[in-house]
């Protein structure tokens, strides 16, 4: 393995919690970051500047946004200019916008076509860009999509091209319904590392059906060595029909540390968010390693 450490970037403050129906107070949210923080995350999402009637579980944004205001690397998802807007006014540095491949989930999700998605993003990020901003593009659907079946890896690249053309720092590629296999993943980064050599690339994998951490195996081989997970592997679109978690963050750490790649994170910490959080989550808990944890210790 020509790298000895991977970059995890955790999104259960954002993507694991924005599927729950129940209102998780803001105060538990900023409790779940702070320990998340103490495990020694650089990079999180922390929430998103969404509409509240879409997504209710993320109308406390400009709270949390304001709990962690000294760390300017803390990453805001954001669909539109009133997003942007709102993020700026917290002083935000780090932002992510969002567009799926797939025409009928990005009007699920964000209600335009993908072509007027670009359309109205690009002049938003190139503004963020001359001010110096870090942008993050979030590339749904990347592999499969649950209204129109399976993705051409071509419609994928060239979406990630007119984000890169538009300045963006970061492309995050994502199995958003868990359908993708090995071989898939490799192929489609592969060919994304050769076309974009500068661009930060992570992978963001979702384990409806157990395929994610084989899958971040092949990202590796493909030489990715950033990955987007969800601490106790909460998560989920909710306009992705039959979308469940991202994969557990504890359980891509441990098969990291076990082949020798460092990530600078504290697993026990992790578990200690994960235990925090778990009273306030309607569902169990998914990761493998968390529900191991009190029978084996190593
Ligand atoms: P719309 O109804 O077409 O837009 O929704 P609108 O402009 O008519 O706005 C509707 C209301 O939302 C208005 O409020 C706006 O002011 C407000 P009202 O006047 O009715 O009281 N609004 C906003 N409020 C706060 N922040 C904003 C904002 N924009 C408008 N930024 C819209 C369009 C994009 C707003 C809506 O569709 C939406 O919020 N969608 C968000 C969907 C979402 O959050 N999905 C999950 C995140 S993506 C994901 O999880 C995938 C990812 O993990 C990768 C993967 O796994 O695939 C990243
Ligand atoms: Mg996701």
């Amino acid at each position: 393995m020509p790298s000895e450490f991977a970059a995890i970037i955790e999104v259960g403050a954002r993507d694991g919690l924005q599927n729950e129906k129940q209102f998780v107070p803001t105060e538990a949210k900023i409790r779940f970051i702070q320990l998340l923080k103490e495990a020694g995350f650089k990079e999180m999402e922390l929430t998103s500047f969404v509409s509240a009637k879409w997504v209710p579980q993320m109308q406390d944004a400009k709270e949390i946004v304001k709990a962690f205001s000294d760390d300017k690397r803390n990453i805001v998802l954001t669909p539109n200019e009133k997003g942007m807007m709102a993020a700026r006014e917290l002083n935000c540095e780090a932002m992510a916008v969002f567009v799926g491949v797939s025409n009928t989930f990005n009007q699920k999700n964000i209600n335009k076509t993908t072509t007027e998605s670009v359309e109205q993003l690009r002049p938003l990020i190139l503004k963020q860009k001359q001010d110096d901003l870090f942008i993050r593009a979030c590339i749904s659907t990347s592999f499969y999509c649950p209204y129109e079946g399976k993705i051409d890896e071509k419609d994928t690249i060239a979406l990630c091209e007119q984000f890169v053309e538009a300045g963006v720092d970061e492309l995050s590629v994502a199995d958003t319904i868990g359908m993708a296999n090995p071989r898939e993943v490799y192929s489609l980064f592969t060919k994304l590392k050769d076309a974009f050599p500068h661009i930060l690339l992570t992978a963001h994998f979702h384990d409806t059906r157990g395929m994610a951490l084989a899958n971040i195996y092949a990202a590796l081989e493909a030489e990715v060595y950033r990955f987007d997970s969800s601490a106790g592997g909460l998560g989920g679109c909710p306009f992705a029909k039959g979308a469940t978690g991202n994969v557990a963050t504890e359980d891509v750490i441990f098969m990291l540390h076990q082949m020798g790649v460092e990530t600078g994170i504290n697993l026990d910490k992790v578990v200690e968010a994960v235990t925090f959080i778990e009273p306030y989550i309607s569902r169990k808990i998914e990761s493998k390693y968390f529900n191991l944890k009190a029978f084996t210790k190593i």
